[in-house]
């Protein structure tokens, strides 16, 4: 069995598909616990109730569902919350260890719109430790894993995926991986937009290579603004600023001093939803209020410097070292950043099967869970839940089906694409395509959107995909980022192309999509979810139902209008001084 991603989904499929008995290749384009799973710092959301008692699976799935805008597929809410916290105590058999309560339990935070406190964290270091735990099981395993490995195209025999094609990123030389079933487990696609906490391999690798094999790609229009990202220096605009610092009890204030989230989200203020924040950070520099280079101010001098050491050292250090900034004494200046894609692979709740034979996706590279808007912290649960189904059900799979037969064909055409770049005598520049991808998807379909913008945009994409056909690349295939560049870019063009088309014709706000040219939500469009797919090559849209709640679940709706607002934790009372005598 073949998953391509070593991410926590990728990870947590091969753990289960290998504990099923079937042989099993990771291949990730990075190095092995290099992946954006890290970016999750904060938290990872499961009902333990170790904190907040009142805490259980159908308030964490309200929770979800609400922060989706009701959007989401609620069978894959469901299983998420029932088997988090399973999913989390396992991990720590693998070897996590946990922020425990005084009696030892696991420790919970609060984060944005969760109920309760929920977030089970490792400092501000969670989804690192989750990587490193997940990765000492995969070698105490013995699986497989080719890192530096770029797969390019589904191989398929008949309808079915039967393996992958692609190149080695050392040597340029071409492989090819046979396989029973195979896990898409790529994340998401933050490196199509300018600023983005996502680290170069966000490019919608999986997701592109799915849709051209005909899987359908469900809310692609949805792609998350962290409220927090860094601003300043240039160097580091974008990279992430946890969500922790407002979980542990961080302000947001704008030029004038002004708690500006008192205003937008009375009730839950600063731990309002990342859609809520985001657009609240955005309207204040857009209203003049904004910091010197175009942000917020995030405070946290009012916890005291042992507290921010303890809670948060790695936002202490990263402040520090790349902005020269002591968050002991002097406030994070932040904005927006894109993290997280909402839309990916279409499938089905209980396995992660794709709509093609053979194909399976799970964690970012999936769609479906978080509907228009995700929770902080849902993403490492639903990477263990989603990953752990995947590799299951794609084991069961492997074991029903006989080997599939490789066509020379395909293989061929893929080569033949690949080496277009050295062989076209073309004149474009492949970074300066991406660059230009990257500012035209940030100006034109970034966090405030409209027709007039997204329009432009897609114009943009069409004439980039024009100009990359005659993308010229020197050098040989050894060791040559521009080849990788040329070659990122088909996918990320099929993606942003996803994005902007949905983005269109989703003329209302919901969540993450926030529509200056229509500020409501539409009834009719909260009904529905837009897909992208391919045509005979060409891209096309259309909408499903969204699946209808059943009674049992939509009752839990009708029962909690107003559920509590989350709540970071009270101040610490005075401790008691020593008496000098
Ligand atoms: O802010 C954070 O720590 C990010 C968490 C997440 O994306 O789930």
């Amino acid at each position: 069995m073949l998953v391509i991603g070593a991410g926590g989904a990728g990870l947590r499929a091969a753990i289960e598909a290998a504990a099923a008995g079937m042989r099993v290749a990771v291949v990730c384009k990075s190095l092995l616990g290099k992946a954006h799973t890290v970016m999750a710092e904060g938290g990872i959301a499961a009902a333990l109730g170790n904190v907040d008692p009142e805490d259980n699976w159908q308030v964490h799935f309200q929770d979800t569902m609400r922060g989706g805008q009701m959007i989401n597929n609620w069978r894959m809410a469901e299983l998420h919350a029932r088997e988090s916290p399973d999913r989390v105590y396992e991990l720590e058999t693998y070897g996590a260890i946990f922020d425990r309560t005084p009696d030892g339990r696991v420790l919970q935070r609060a984060f944005g719109a969760h109920t309760y406190r929920r977030l089970c964290h490792v400092g501000d270091r969670t989804g690192l430790e989750m990587i490193r735990s997940l990765q000492d099981r995969i070698v105490q395993l013995g699986i497989d894993v080719h890192m530096e490995v770029t797969l390019t195209r589904l191989l398929k025999d008949g309808d079915r995926v039967v393996g992958a094609f692609g190149y080695n990123r050392i040597d340029g030389k071409f492989v090819a991986f046979t396989c029973k079933a195979l896990i898409m487990a790529t994340g998401g696609w933050g490196r199509i937009y300018r600023v983005t906490s996502n680290s170069w391999e966000g490019t919608g690798d999986g997701v592109g290579m799915g849709f051209d094999a005909g899987a359908e790609v469900l809310d692609p229009e949805m792609v998350q603004f962290h409220p927090t990202g860094m601003v300043w220096p240039p160097g580091v605009r974008g990279i992430l600023v946890t969500e922790a610092v407002r979980g542990e009890g961080g302000y947001l204030t704008n030029r004038e001093g002004k708690r500006f989230m008192l205003e937008y989200d009375p009730r839950k203020k600063e731990l309002s939803s990342r859609d809520v924040v985001a657009r609240s950070i955005y309207k204040e520099v857009q209203a003049g209020r904004g910091t010197e280079h175009g942000g917020a101010f995030l405070d946290v001098r009012h916890l005291g410097a042992d507290k921010i050491k303890q809670k948060l050292p790695s936002m202490y250090e990263q402040f520090l070292r790349l902005a020269d900034v002591d968050i002991t004494r002097q406030p994070m200046e932040v904005a927006p950043t894109i993290h997280y894609a909402m839309g990916g692979l279409r499938v089905e709740a209980e396995t992660g099967a794709t709509t093609i034979a053979g194909l399976y996706a799970a964690g970012e590279a999936a769609a479906g869970l978080h509907g228009a808007n995700r929770l902080g912290g849902n993403s490492l649960s639903d990477l263990l839940v989603f990953g752990r189904r995947a590799g299951a059900a794609a084991a069961a799979h492997g074991r029903e089906v006989g080997p599939g037969k490789i066509d020379e064909r395909q293989v061929r055409e893929e080569q033949q694409t690949l080496l277009l770049p050295f062989t076209a005598d073309g004149t474009e520049n492949p970074y300066l395509l991406q660059q230009q991808l990257q500012e035209a998807m940030q100006d034109g379909a970034g966090l405030a959107r409209e027709e007039k913008s997204l329009k432009t945009c897609l114009d943009r994409v069409l004439e980039l995909r024009q100009r990359s056909a005659r993308v010229h690349v020197p050098g040989s295939r050894r060791y040559n980022p521009g080849w990788h560049t040329a070659r990122d870019l088909r996918f990320m063009l099929t993606i942003a192309e996803a994005i902007v088309r949905a983005a269109i014709e989703r003329r209302e706000s919901r969540g993450a999509h926030w529509r200056l040219d229509y500020l409501e939500k539409d009834p009719a469009l909260g009904r529905v979810n837009f897909i992208a797919y391919s045509d005979g090559g060409a891209m096309k849209l259309k909408t499903r139902p969204v699946p209808e709640l059943p009674p049992e679940l939509a009752k839990l709706f009708a029962a909690s209008a107003s559920p509590p607002a989350p709540q970071p934790p009270a101040p610490r009372p005075p401790q008691p001084q020593p008496v000098r005598r």
